[in-house]
């Protein structure tokens, strides 16, 4: 039987919306995972990094910023242990200085894509899906990856038609 993953990396705490800075509780990413998963069955994989960013922005824009300018691939709390059995993997991040934050390439490099389809969505604050979708082509090599879907972070949580429809054009529902 054919099954999905949903593997995720959203940060909660401090946050720029539309000019103001706010602390929130979910990250907008995982606001749109909490969506999806009234609309399929999957099985759901939180990014986590051991040593996560910090709760205030603007320190977590440097650290990432950091991360980025050195190709970082920062530890993971824990990995799933094997991806064997899933055909497709929807990929969800927030957009990072044009592509996904560097734990999502720590991710997407432990294990082997090819055959698979990556359905990648991205929240963002206006850049869309950056060269994301490119970088994961080049990372997972053979893995037939979908054109993503981009969400403005502050509106992750009426998202929910806009997902729906991209998950039925994908097959997934
Ligand atoms: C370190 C960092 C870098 C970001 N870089 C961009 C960017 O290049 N382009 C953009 O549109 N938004 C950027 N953003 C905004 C986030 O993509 C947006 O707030 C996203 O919805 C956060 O998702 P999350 O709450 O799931 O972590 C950045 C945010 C952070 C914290």
């Amino acid at each position: 039987m054919s099954k999905t993953l949903i593997a995720f990396f959203s940060r909660a705490d401090e946050n720029y919306f539309g000019g103001a800075m706010r602390y929130v509780k979910v990250g907008n990413t995982e606001i749109v995972v909490n969506s999806m998963k009234d609309m399929l069955t999957a099985d759901i994989f939180k990014i986590e990094m051991k040593e996560p960013y910090s709760p205030g922005y603007m320190t977590c824009i440097d650290q990432a910023k950091k991360h980025l300018r050195s190709n970082a691939r920062p530890e993971l709390v824990s990995l799933p242990d094997r991806v064997d059995e899933y055909d497709t993997i929807i990929l969800g991040y927030p957009n990072y200085w044009g592509t996904m934050p560097m734990a999502v390439f720590t991710f997407l490099e432990a294990f082997d894509f090819s055959g698979k389809t990556i359905l990648p969505f991205c929240t963002n604050e206006g850049s869309g899906m950056g060269k994301s979708e490119k970088d994961i082509k080049n990372t997972c090599n053979g893995a037939n990856v979908a054109k993503g879907l981009a969400i403005r972070g502050s509106k992750a949580a009426g998202s929910e038609t806009d997902v729906k429809k991209w998950l039925a054009k994908n097959g997934v529902i």
